[in-house]
C-alpha cells in the first residue's frame, strides 16, 4: 500500500491521457487544463453519475443547461462585482502576486521577503459582447454556475408541473481568475461545477438543509473507496455571510491535507430577492393549493466536477507489489467512473480465428458498454496499462474460446481470473 502524492497523479494523468496542461506546446497557461482520451470518459461518467443521483432518481428535481455569459447586471445583483475577491500581496522583488495565506513571509518564486500591503482583487473574468466597437457591452464569464439557475427559476416553475419543494440542477463551467491556481485541477481558472439549488418554503429550510447535508455525504461515501478520508467542516459562525445560518464543506483528505470538495449552503431568500430587486420582476412563488405567496428559500449544494475527479484519482491510486516481485500501479476507482468497463484482448494477434472472435465480442459489448480494444504487445503489458487507467475487467479471447465458447475475465482489484461463457459476459461485467 502506498501514500499517494500529487506528483504520482500529475505523472499518471500525463502518461495515460487523463489530464494535460492546456497549450503545453506554447509553454502552458496557468490554471487551464484539458482532459485526454481517458480523462474525458471518466469526467463524462462522473457527471452522469451525479445527474442520475440528483436528477433522474428524484421526482422533485429537474435540470437546466444555462449560458456562461449572462446579462452583466446579474453579477451586480449577486454581489460578485463588489465582493468577489481575494486579497493579494505583491513581492517587491519579482512582482509576483500571492494570496497572503500562501506565503509565510518568503516569496515562493524568488525568496524575496518584502511584500506590498494586501489589496483586494476581483476574480471575475471580463469580456465584451457586441460587434460594433463603440457599442460593446462589458460582460463577465460566470464566476459561479448557480446564478443561471436563479435566472431560470420562474421559467422552470411556469413551464413544468413542479411545485415547491423543487430542485433545479445544473452542471456547467465557471471561471475565476484565481491568484494562485495550482495542485493540478484543484484550483484552476476554468472549471466545472455541479449545483443543486433546492427551493423550499422558509418554514422547511432547517429540515431540507439537514436532508441535503446527509444526502451529499452519502453520495461521496458511495463514490470514494476510502470513506474515512471524508469529513464535514462546519463554517465558523463569525465567517458566515449575513444571510446564512449555517454552512458545511464536504472535505476529502488530499495529499496536502483536508481539502474542500463541495459546499452545502444556507442561502435563505437572498438570491431571488436580489434578482427581483435588480430586474424589477417579482420572483415570488404562489402555492397552487394554499394560494400563499412567498420568496422561496434555497439550500445549495455546489461541488467541483474537476476537483471530485482529482480526488477520485487520489482515492483510487495504489502501487502494489505483485507475487512476481514487480510493482503495479492500479487505479481502484468506482466501476461506474472508470473510462472503460472492460478491455477486450485477442490472446495473439496473428491467429485470425482468435482476432475475429475477439472483434465479434468487442462489437457486441460496445452496443451497450464502453469497452476498449488492445491487441498490442504481450498480455502482461496490456494488463499493466488497463490497471493504470482503472479498467475493472480485462477479457481475453484465447484457444479455449474457440473450443468451448468461454473467455478469461480478469478482475482489476484482485487480479483473479475466471472463465465466463461469452453469452454471460455482458451480465457478468455490468
Ligand atoms: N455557488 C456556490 C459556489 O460557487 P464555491 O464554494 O465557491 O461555491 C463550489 O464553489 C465548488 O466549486 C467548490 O467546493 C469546489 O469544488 C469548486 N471550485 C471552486 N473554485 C474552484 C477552482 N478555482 N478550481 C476548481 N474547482 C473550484
Amino acid at each position: 500500500m502506498s501514500e499517494v502524492t500529487l506528483e504520482n497523479i500529475v505523472s499518471l494523468c500525463k502518461r495515460r491521457g487523463i489530464i494535460y496542461p492546456n497549450s503545453e506546446i506554447y509553454g502552458g497557461i496557468g490554471g487551464f487544463y484539458d482532459y485526454g482520451p481517458v480523462g474525458v470518459e471518466m469526467k463524462n461518467n462522473l457527471k452522469r453519475y451525479w445527474w442520475k443521483n440528483i436528477v433522474d432518481k428524484r421526482e422533485n428535481v429537474v435540470g437546466i443547461d444555462g449560458t456562461i455569459i449572462t446579462h452583466p447586471k446579474v453579477w451586480e445583483a449577486s454581489g460578485h462585482i463588489e465582493n468577489f475577491g481575494d486579497e493579494v500581496v505583491e513581492c517587491k522583488k519579482c512582482h509576483q502576486r500571492f494570496r497572503p495565506e500562501d506565503i509565510s513571509g518568503v516569496c515562493p518564486k524568488c525568496g524575496g521577503k518584502e511584500f506590498t500591503e494586501p489589496r483586494s482583487y476581483n476574480l471575475l473574468f471580463e469580456t465584451e459582447v457586441g460587434v460594433i466597437e463603440d457599442a460593446k457591452v462589458k460582460a463577465y464569464l460566470r464566476g459561479e454556475a448557480c446564478q443561471t439557475i436563479y435566472l431560470d427559476f420562474k421559467n422552470v416553475v411556469d413551464s413544468t408541473r413542479q411545485q415547491i419543494p423543487l430542485g433545479i440542477a445544473q452542471i456547467g463551467k465557471a471561471f475565476r481568475n484565481e491568484v494562485t491556481p495550482g495542485k493540478l485541477t484543484f484550483r484552476s481558472r476554468e472549471f466545472e461545477q455541479w449545483d443543486l439549488q433546492f427551493f423550499v418554503h422558509p418554514k422547511e429550510m432547517e429540515k431540507w438543509f439537514e436532508y441535503w447535508k446527509e444526502e451529499r455525504m452519502k453520495f461521496y461515501k458511495e463514490l470514494y473507496r476510502k470513506p474515512e478520508n471524508l469529513r464535514f467542516r462546519q463554517h465558523p459562525k463569525d465567517k458566515l455571510v449575513f444571510y446564512a445560518k449555517d454552512a458545511y464543506d464536504v472535505e476529502y483528505l488530499a495529499p496536502w491535507g483536508w481539502a474542500e470538495n463541495e459546499g452545502i449552503h444556507w442561502r435563505s431568500d437572498y438570491d431571488l430577492t436580489q434578482h427581483s430587486k435588480y430586474s424589477g420582476k417579482d420572483l415570488s412563488y404562489v402555492d397552487p393549493t394554499s394560494g400563499e405567496k412567498y420568496i422561496p428559500w434555497i439550500v445549495e449544494t455546489s461541488g467541483g466536477v474537476d476537483r471530485t475527479l482529482l480526488m477520485i484519482l487520489f482515492d483510487g491510486y495504489e502501487e502494489e507489489k505483485m507475487e512476481n516481485g514487480e510493482t503495479r500501479t492500479v487505479l481502484k476507482i468506482h466501476k461506474d467512473i472508470a473510462a472503460y468497463r472492460a478491455a477486450v484482448f485477442p490472446l495473439v494477434s496473428n491467429k485470425p480465428e482468435i482476432v475475429n472472435k475477439a472483434r465479434e465480442i468487442f462489437d457486441t459489448l460496445a452496443d451497450d458498454i464502453k469497452v476498449i480494444w488492445d491487441s498490442r504487445g504481450n498480455i502482461g503489458k496490456r494488463y499493466r496499462y488497463q490497471d493504470e487507467i482503472g479498467t475493472p475487467y480485462c477479457i481475453t479471447v484465447d484457444y479455449e474460446t474457440l473450443e468451448n465458447g468461454t473467455v478469461t475475465v480478469r478482475d482489476r482489484d484482485s487480479m483473479k481470473q475466471v472463465r465466463v461463457k461469452t453469452e454471460d459476459l455482458e451480465e457478468y461485467i455490468s
